[in-house]
């Protein structure tokens, strides 16, 4: 096992560090002579595409924090609606779904029992079923019409950190092949995101490196905290939402993400002296909002850290420490704002003496309902 781990003290961050390579992978590996994508595990026909009126897309955990993500990529490629849902949900409501509909099943392992019953489920009315798995020969994927495997390699550490970066590659590449299968998306902006998609391999090792010293200052900061909160608002939101899972997982302080703009609704009543808040601000729509909300939880006492890209330094004036990545165009933006909270997860873990590879009460894959 010490081998396997390639001198790293954990599997969780030799996998963190894997995220350049395993992104890499899943990209090139499909771009053919000419510089476009060719997805041969997804048959899914223009004519096919044309006709679809609504899309699912269904997971659990992490691989539901991707979707999220995968829903703003793909109602701008694809321009219909598109849901995100919970598996242990999905399959018990009453969501109309026929063969104008795509569902796409994201899961790392590709036998999580919810996620594999609302395949089934959604299957069995009609729908149409691609998956996002990175386990080649798995139920989810033996059971899809189309698959997109997610080449991360095999994620030991039960906290996904790996999967989720590629699970966010596949949404991007998704977006760009259906947009140009639909022609929604113009040549020049389809490579345009190619590139920024390319290029974010060395943006995340970037990013790697240089949030390791402040994830181990801020996990001595908040290790002996009974809460935080991560705030965001859009596609900072979910990052806060996959953020408080991570930190939940590994630290068992009790981690909360809210929509930034959702404080003032109630949730600001929880803010005391002292309270840890991790304020994501990437989205340069948005940011001003977020800076506005920061200095609201800040006069109530919070210990605000902030973590926004290289260029937005004002942010420094209102929050007590800062963590700067590297910058992208907002929509690849997940991707980056997700690597500061894993090593912060990582390090709050480490430095409260847990099993970081194996949390309690957790398990890598649930194949019961
Ligand atoms: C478990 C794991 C999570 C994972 C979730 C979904 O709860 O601990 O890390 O996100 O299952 O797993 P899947 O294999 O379907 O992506």
């Amino acid at each position: 096992e010490a081998a396997s781990k390639e001198g790293f003290d954990h599997f969780m961050l030799k996998e963190i560090y894997q995220q350049p390579e395993a992104i890499q992978h899943t990209i090139e590996r499909r771009l053919d002579d000419e510089g476009y994508i060719q997805l041969d595990d997804i048959q899914l026909s223009k004519l096919e595409l044309n006709a679809i009126r609504k899309v699912y897309i269904v997971a659990c955990g992490t691989a539901y924090h991707a979707g999220l993500v995968g829903k703003h990529i793909l109602e701008k490629a694809l321009q219909v609606d598109v849901n995100a849902e919970i598996g242990s949900e999905f399959r018990y409501n009453d969501q109309f779904i026929d063969d104008k509909t795509l569902v796409i099943i994201v899961s790392q392992s590709g036998e999580t029992a919810d996620t594999l019953a609302s395949l089934r489920e959604a299957k069995s009315k009609g729908a149409r079923i691609l998956s996002i798995t990175n386990v080649v020969g798995s139920s989810v994927a033996r059971e899809s019409d189309d698959i997109f495997y997610t080449w991360a390699g095999p994620e030991i550490a039960v906290a996904s950190t790996k999967a989720y970066t590629t699970q966010l590659v596949a949404f991007y590449m998704l977006g760009l092949y259906f947009g140009r299968l639909k022609g929604t998306l113009s040549d020049q902006l389809y490579k345009q995101h190619l590139n920024e998609l390319q290029s974010i391999t060395k943006q995340v090792e970037r990013t790697i490196n240089n949030c390791i010293e402040p994830a181990k200052v801020i996990a001595e900061k908040i290790k002996d905290s009974h809460s935080l909160f991560y705030l965001g608002r859009g596609l900072d939101y979910t990052s806060a939402l996959e953020a408080s899972l991570k930190l939940k997982e590994l630290s068992y302080i009790h981690a909360e993400a809210f929509a930034a703009g959702e404080l003032k609704h109630g949730t600001i009543a929880l803010i005391e002296e002292g309270t840890p808040v991790i304020a994501i601000a990437t989205q340069t729509k948005t940011y001003d909002k977020t800076i506005s909300n920061i200095k609201s939880v800040k006069a109530r006492g919070a210990y605000v850290i902030g973590i926004t890209t290289t260029d937005n330094e004002d942010i420094e004036q209102v929050c007590d420490k800062t963590i700067y990545i590297a910058k992208k165009s907002d929509l690849f933006m997940p991707i980056l704002s997700v690597i500061a909270p894993q090593l912060i997860a990582y390090y709050t873990s480490l430095a409260k003496g847990n099993d970081v590879d194996k949390p309690r009460n957790l398990a890598k894959s649930v194949t019961v309902e």
